[in-house]
């Protein structure tokens, strides 16, 4: 009686560890970008405010909330940070030289891991930074107008 049981066992083993390791895990579906790829992501209110919340967390100590460069850690760490306030900054840098900055770091920038943004939070994230220049306040903050886009 004892050799179907530990025949049964191996077999559920097998069939269990087999199971794991098969294909790639869903939430990976984007693709990395190939050189000269357009960001391939359709922002939705909720992607962008995703986008908005790890801005604040990982780039804004540097980059600064407006993302005009100007923060206490950029001038400690004596980096060099273009202003995105400005439309023109960004205007000539393609999408796919953005993503591989922000996903492997230059310089003086970390990486941003896989585990912080995945690749389509980083699409995000390139989709809020071009898009900052329209944040800025342009008459006094109290008239910016609300939740209408
Ligand atoms: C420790 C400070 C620091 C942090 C944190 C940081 N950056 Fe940067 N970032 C830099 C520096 C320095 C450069 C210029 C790199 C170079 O060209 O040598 C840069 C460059 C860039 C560029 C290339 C365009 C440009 O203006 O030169 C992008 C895009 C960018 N950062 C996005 C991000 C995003 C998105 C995050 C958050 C996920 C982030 N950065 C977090 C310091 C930082």
């Amino acid at each position: 009686m004892l050799k179907p049981l530990l025949f049964v066992s191996a077999v559920v083993l097998f069939g269990i560890s087999a199971s794991s390791a098969t294909g790639p895990r869903p939430q990976d579906a984007t693709p990395a970008p190939a050189s000269g790829q357009k960001n391939p992501v359709k922002p939705t209110a909720q992607s962008l405010a995703r986008a908005k919340e790890i801005y604040a967390v990982d780039c804004a100590l540097c980059h600064g909330d407006s993302g005009d460069g100007k923060t206490d850690l950029a001038k400690d760490m004596q980096l060099t940070l273009a202003n995105w306030t400005d439309a023109k900054t960004l205007a000539d840098k393609p999408d796919d030289e953005l993503f591989s900055t922000i996903r492997n770091g230059k310089g003086k920038m970390p990486a941003e891991e896989t585990g912080r943004a995945k690749d389509d939070e980083v699409w995000n994230l390139i989709i809020y930074i071009r898009a900052l220049p329209k944040q800025q306040p342009v008459a006094p903050p109290s008239a910016t107008p609300s939740a209408s886009n």
